[in-house]
């Protein structure tokens, strides 16, 4: 069966394709600390970063439609952690929404946590 068989190729092909440009497209993986052991809050952050937040500032945080977050900056201008939580929680200028009704003040650090110790 020819037809069958190309058919199964074009398929294959499809799928292997989706799935490497997944990958590429995907957040950074948390990695283990020193004794092995993976962050609970560091996973919980990437979850929500890739629901919530890569759509508009990359997977990995290298910007878009909304700024670039994986470049330093963001401990500098904000030294204070609150600043961040009040900001992602009430939204900022026109472009970053308000995240409040949508994602808890635990969520919240966890997520700073994610772009601050993983992407940066
Ligand atoms: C609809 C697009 C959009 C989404 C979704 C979004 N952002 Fe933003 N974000 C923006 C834009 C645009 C700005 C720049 C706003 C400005 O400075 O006026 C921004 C700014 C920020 C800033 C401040 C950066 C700075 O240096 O001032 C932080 C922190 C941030 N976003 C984090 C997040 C996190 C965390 C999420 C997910 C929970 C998220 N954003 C989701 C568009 C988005």
């Amino acid at each position: 069966m020819p037809r069958n068989s190309s058919f199964l190729k074009v398929a294959t092909t499809i799928v292997i394709g989706i799935a490497i440009s997944c990958g590429v497209s995907a957040a950074p993986e948390v990695q283990p600390d020193a004794t092995g052991s993976i962050d609970s809050e560091l996973t919980k952050g990437r979850e929500i970063w890739g629901v919530h937040c890569s759509s508009c500032h990359g997977s990995s945080g290298q910007g878009g439609r909304g700024k670039k977050l994986n470049n330093g900056n963001l401990s500098i201008n904000y030294p204070d952690r609150i600043e961040i939580i009040n900001l992602i929680q009430n939204g900022k200028g026109q472009g970053m929404p308000a995240f409040s009704s949508k994602i808890t003040v635990e969520e919240t650090k966890a997520v700073i946590r994610y772009v601050l110790e993983v992407l940066n």
